[in-house]
């Protein structure tokens, strides 16, 4: 048993007419304390992927199982910092996280709690910005505010939806640090979505690939043994990065960047029955004759665009 695993999801979006396969097939086992990027095409489904291991919403089939128990809603065992940071405008960077500590640990006096909370905006660099307001920070540090109220309610599994989209690459290299620092820190299992390979090749153990969607699918996953830390500069020359970015590159242009889509398309079945021996050869004295049938059948086929 894998401490993350999605077996045989699937999910779509839409009413029965008109549904949309987003995911089909996943097949993920993510264990204890590794660090995993899924890299994919915007649009193919990471967010869904993510949102599945959330708990925010169900698959259409399959299993999403975090220890062995199956996933049905969001929890505090799984921290999820959000593609749109999504910080409650009105409050500072302080209270944002207080109210995810508020949550997860109740019990805790006031002041246990404010001396965990401040624990992690300096763990992100923020302790100059405690008392500033989402609008007064930049997109960075607002990122770095979504990490720090994450990793404040000390989840098992850190789920990261392309955390570092919106920066520009000197922040985005900062950041992507502050995170592998954090992470080699407690050790804590990370799922990372991004759409740069290169930033998951800097900051993970592996990275798996989603294909192109509709109906998009996991590839095979790809290893990266480079040893830590990781040097930027460093790392372009490594003959391992090479290859790890050929082998994921591969997949993505390749097998994996054929969108497949599902039609519906008619069966005409053969007109005839066969014969049934079991009936006398002749009924009351008529010849047996051959049975027809007209009907159609509908099958669900996927093809390649
Ligand atoms: N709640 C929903 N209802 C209907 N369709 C949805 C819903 N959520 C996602 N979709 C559709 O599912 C597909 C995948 O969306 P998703 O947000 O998972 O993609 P993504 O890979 O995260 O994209 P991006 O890289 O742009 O963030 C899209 O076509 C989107 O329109
Ligand atoms: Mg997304």
């Amino acid at each position: 048993m894998s401490f993350l695993e999605l077996n045989n999801v699937h999910k779509g979006f839409g009413p029965a007419n008109a549904r949309t396969e987003v995911l089909r097939d996943i097949e993920l086992r993510i264990e204890e304390g590794e660090f995993v990027a899924i890299v994919g095409y915007s649009g193919a489904g990471k967010t869904t992927l993510i949102s599945l291991v959330a708990g925010l919403i169900r698959p259409d089939m399959g299993k999403v199982k975090l220890k062995g128990v199956e996933i049905t809603e969001p929890g505090p065992d799984r921290g999820v910092v959000f593609q749109n940071y999504s910080l409650l405008p009105w409050l500072t960077v302080f209270e944002n996280i207080q109210l995810a500590v508020d949550q997860v640990f109740p019990k805790w006096s006031e002041e246990q709690k404010r001396a965990h909370i401040d624990k992690y905006i300096a763990t992100v660099n923020l302790t100059p910005a405690r008392e500033k307001k989402p609008s007064e920070l930049s997109g960075g540090m607002r990122q770095r505010v979504s990490v720090a109220r994450a990793l404040a309610t000390e989840p098992q599994i850190l789920l990261l939806d392309e955390p570092l989209g919106a920066l520009d690459a000197l922040t985005r290299a900062t950041l992507q640090d502050e995170i592998v620092r954090i992470w080699e820190q407690d050790k804590r299992t990370v799922v990372m979505i991004t759409n740069d390979v290169d930033e998951g090749i800097m900051m993970a153990d592996r990275i798996v690939p989603l294909s192109a969607g509709p109906n998009a699918t996991l590839g095979p996953s790809v290893a990266v043994n480079i040893p830590r830390p990781r040097d930027r500069k460093a790392i372009n020359h490594d003959p391992e990065y090479k290859e790890v970015r050929r082998q994921v590159i591969g997949y993505l242009l390749g097998e994996g960047g054929k969108q497949r889509t599902a039609v519906s398309r008619k069966l005409i079945l053969p007109d005839l029955l066969p014969e049934d021996l079991s009936e006398p050869r002749t009924l009351y004295g008529t010849k047996r004759k051959p049975r027809r049938r007209s009907e159609t059948k509908r099958e669900q086929v996927e093809v390649e665009a």
